[in-house]
């Protein structure tokens, strides 16, 4: 009986299980950015799931992730923890703690856990990719991150994604604009409601991703950071550009993007899918956080990354109608057995070894029974093997998908069975 909504015996509101074979997707997503991720160079880096609670103050204790979502708690020895929010500031801590040689480049997949009012596309644990690079402030590297975002999108076979880049400069670029902004905001904080002359008071910065109708006009009008940008931040945010525009990267100049932390600090950037709704639209975002290794007491460290959320990435592959990692069938092989069992407990093992994906009945099903499971087991081939095959030393082979065409039971000698399998699975993979 399936647990009503109010039973403990259900995931937690937010959070969801993935079952087979939607695993296979996410499997599958994850597995091409390992793949790209080792392409450029970057290693895998696994930090603890849950962290001191200051390394996420770290984050920016003004923000709603750390004011008001994070899921922080004392532990039974007095440590004030929290799970991971996001995954910037562990592998900060991480580089802080160990002092790899820079350049370190990384990447991630890893839960984060926000308490979030979900939604589509908004969950209270979500899953992200993500890659972090220490110890460049070179701007090619902001290219080369955002590049390595971006292809990986484009290898999924996702055409709708939007790439917006801006800059924050420094924080005293950005502290000098933000008490210009704020001049702007309270000037014209006449005939709009009390709160957004409090968040113009409190955030001013946060204003401008507001999405309140009656406040846009005033914020399409409002000063940009960019116009107050150091001659430095300047150069290094035309360089990016320059980098994107040579690798043939398309991309929108979005003065009005901020992204949800303190710690960024010169270029940043979101991707934005239009398969999406608005509010749920960013399906990657990053930037530099040149400060925040120092602010963990490490040495003044430049660092650069983007976070992408692979539940997001999954909506919009259905979407844009994308199928990532679901062509391929589950199994190589199925096998039938009318001998009590003995035949196929060697049979699958052979094949398995040969590298086949293999699998079996149990419990001594019915042959027909077992014709259904392996039909059900999404196998390329079911493989009969019963005393009479035994006998003439031969299996029975069926092309369940119709990927091969041969729709009769055809003979093969049971030697040769593995390597006649792997024959049709690499005309498959072909
Ligand atoms: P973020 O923008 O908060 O950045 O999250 C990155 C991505 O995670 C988002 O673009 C979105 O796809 C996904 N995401 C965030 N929150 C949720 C949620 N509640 N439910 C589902 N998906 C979500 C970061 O976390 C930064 N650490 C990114 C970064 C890395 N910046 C520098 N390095």
């Amino acid at each position: 009986m399936a647990a009503s909504d109010a039973s403990p015996y259900r995931a937690p509101i937010g959070t969801h299980d993935v079952l087979p074979p939607d695993s296979e997707r996410w499997a599958a997503v994850v597995g091409r950015f390992a793949e790209r991720a080792a392409r450029f160079g970057y290693g895998l880096v696994i930090t603890p799931i849950f962290e001191h609670a200051e390394v996420f103050e770290r984050i920016g204790d003004s923000t709603d992730v750390v004011r008001k979502e994070m899921y922080d708690f004392v532990d039974r020895g007095d440590r004030r923890l929290a799970l991971r929010p996001e995954g910037t500031a562990p592998v900060v801590r991480a580089y802080v703690q160990h002092r790899p040689t820079p350049p370190w480049k990384t990447w991630y997949v890893a839960p984060n856990f926000r308490y979030e009012r979900p939604q589509k596309g908004r969950y209270r644990q979500h899953w992200q990719l993500g890659a972090e690079v220490l110890g460049v402030d070179d701007p090619d590297v902001d290219v080369e991150v955002i590049a390595l975002a971006h292809g990986f999108y484009a290898d999924l076979g996702l055409r709708q994604v939007r790439l917006l880049v801006n800059s924050m400069g420094t924080p005293e670029d950005r502290a000098e604009y933000v008490e210009v902004l704020q001049r702007y905001l309270l000037d014209h904080a006449e005939g709009l409601d009390p709160e957004f002359r409090q968040r113009a008071e409190e955030h001013p910065l946060r204003v401008l991703d507001a999405k309140q109708e009656a406040w846009q006009d005033v914020i399409e009008r409002a000063p940009q950071l960019t116009e107050h940008l150091s001659a430095d931040s300047r150069v290094h945010f035309e360089r990016v550009q320059e980098g994107l525009e040579a690798l043939g990267i398309e991309h929108e100049l979005a003065p009005r993007l901020v992204r949800g932390f303190d710690y960024y600090t010169s270029t940043t950037f979101e991707f934005a899918s239009d398969a999406l709704d608005a509010a749920q639209n960013a399906i990657g975002g990053g930037g530099r956080y040149d400060r925040l290794a120092e602010e963990m007491g490490g040495p003044a460290t430049p660092g650069i990354g983007f976070g992408m959320g692979i539940e997001r990435i999954l909506i919009v592959c259905d979407a844009e109608g994308v199928s990532v990692g679901t062509d391929a069938p589950a199994l190589d092989a199925f096998i039938i057995d009318n001998t009590g069992g003995e035949a196929a407990t060697r049979l699958v093992a052979q094949l398995r070894d040969a590298g086949l994906r293999a699998d079996r009945s149990y419990g001594g099903r019915s042959v027909k029974a077992q014709w259904k499971e392996a039909d059900r087991s999404g196998a390329a081939y079911g493989v009969m093997i019963g005393p009479d095959e035994l006998a003439r030393g031969q299996v029975g082979v069926k092309d369940l998908r119709g990927a091969h065409g041969d729709k009769e039971q055809a003979e093969v000698v049971l030697e040769q069975v593995a390597a006649w399998l792997l024959q049709r699975a690499e005309e498959r993979a072909r």
